[in-house]
């Protein structure tokens, strides 16, 4: 991106369209209710909700005020930032861990990504249509089972992103995330009201929002906190360099709220949409990353004109998963493009080759590899965990504690319109509640 001499987004609009396109993806369905399901529901939820709207909202104000300062890649940005107020060189770190973070995700995140184009040509050819949960679950450990099956998905996805990327029509894809986002809104609607005929979708509101607080655990916050950054694409540096291309004119405050507001909306209608048909099919919340693979299927394959929105919906799925890797490889090939000889194209095909590799590793610990572990972990479950967990919340703790404590103060005022150092709500947010949110998370589970 850096290569495009920084020209401006053309709008508001467009900006926001890239931004969601790149917040909205498999974090909102398949990451998000695996993630409830596994974390006893209602409690998890609730805390995420606060993690979105107090850390997660001033972190993406933050990242998009640095990228719009420096003007320049996430780790050249925080250098030059650095320099200019007298502070250490180390906080180009922040850069660095925001390319490891994106390049690791995207290893796990093409497998699913392949899971979800497998179901999209299984819906094409009626896989689903008539099927119950039994005969669904085998389709699915079937997949799970099947080291070639994974593989062939994962490498056509990842072929998908790698063709895109160095081709870099990314911005092309403006129009169509303008026409997706809608059709899915409303196809996570219909999805929803099928649930209402399940019978369970008193239950499903209850499980997801009212909460049992005993079930609260240190564990349950740093995860929630974890998707929140995950599902907004913070702490990798991706916003910062969107950031970059933002125009003067626009209010980074609400623009984020728009973005935020999106991305939850459609995390809370798959909710909704995914377990009446978990309790309605006596199927276990804590299924883990399958959950939507062995629940939605049995909602296309038992609803009238179910095979077709099956279809809509896969794709939808796929494609929203395709717009978010895509933001997830462009930080490596452009570090790669930059930091070394290497022009766009090879640039992106080493990239995407060792990210494809360790999504390798990632697919095998579903079956061959099932018992190798890292620090008690299989290589799926570790990737996500030290990403989502430990390396999006450090990373995106040091954009807010250097945009609020270290950018001068002109800077920052600038850049939002008002004085960050009156007293304000939002100065509040920014200066202690979002930090001191991230770093209590952390000691709680630490200890
Ligand atoms: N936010 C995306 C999702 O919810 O699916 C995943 C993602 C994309 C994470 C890009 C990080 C990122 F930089
Ligand atoms: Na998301």
């Amino acid at each position: 991106m850096a290569k495009l001499a920084h020209a401006q987004w053309s709008s508001r609009m467009t900006f926001v369209l890239a931004a969601a396109g790149s917040a909205v993806g498999l974090g909102n369905i398949w990451r998000f209710s695996y993630m409830v399901g596994e974390n006893g529901g209602a409690a998890f939820v609730l805390v995420y909700l606060a993690c979105v709207a107090l850390v997660g909202l001033p972190i993406l104000v933050a990242e998009w005020l640095i990228g719009r300062r420096g003007q320049k890649n996430p780790i050249d940005t925080m250098a030059d930032q650095a320099r200019q107020n007298g502070k250490p060189k180390a906080w180009l770190g922040i850069g660095i861990s925001g390319v490891l973070a994106a390049f690791l995700i995207l290893s796990f995140y093409s497998v699913i990504g392949g899971w979800s184009l497998n179901y999209t040509l299984s819906s094409i050819i009626g896989t689903f249509s008539g099927g119950d949960s039994d005969s669904i679950g085998e389709l699915f450990n079937g997949m799970l089972a099947s080291p070639g099956t994974l593989l062939l998905w994962h490498t056509a996805f990842m072929a998908l992103v790698v063709v895109i990327v160095a081709r870099g029509v990314t911005r092309g894809l403006e129009s169509a995330v303008r026409s997706m986002m809608p059709a899915l809104v409303i196809l996570m609607l219909i999805l929803a009201g099928y649930g209402m005929t399940t019978g369970h979708f008193g239950e499903a509101v209850a499980f997801m929002f009212r909460p049992e607080w005993g079930a609260l655990s240190g564990s349950v916050v740093l995860a929630a906190m974890g998707q929140a950054f995950f599902t907004l694409s913070l702490g990798m540096g991706i916003m910062m360099a969107y950031g970059s291309y933002l125009g003067k004119d626009v209010n980074l405050i609400s623009t984020a709220r728009t973005v935020i507001i999106l991305d939850t909306v459609i995390a809370l209608l798959a909710g909704l949409a995914i377990f009446p048909i978990v309790f309605a099919n006596g199927l276990s919340p804590g299924e883990g990353p399958g959950l939507i693979f062995v629940t939605l299927p049995l909602a296309f394959g038992n609803m009238a004109g179910g095979t077709i929105l099956g279809l809509i919906f896969f794709l939808l799925l796929t494609f929203a998963a395709l717009t978010s890797a895509i933001s997830l490889l462009e930080p490596t090939v452009e570090m790669l493009e930059e930091r070394t000889p290497l022009n766009r194209v090879t640039a992106t095909l080493i990239g995407g080759v060792a990210v494809w590799l360790l999504g390798v590793a990632a697919l095998l610990s579903f079956n061959v590899w099932s018992e190798v572990s890292l620090l008690g972990l299989n290589i799926f479950y570790f990737l996500d965990t030290v990403t989502a967990k430990l390396l999006l919340p450090l990373t995106g703790l040091g954009s807010i504690v250097f945009a609020a404590w270290c950018l001068d103060k002109e800077s920052v005022r600038q850049e939002l319109g008002f004085d960050i150092y009156d007293f304000s709500a939002w100065n509040i947010l920014v200066k202690y509640v979002a930090p001191l949110g991230v770093i209590t998370v952390f000691v709680t589970e630490l200890m």
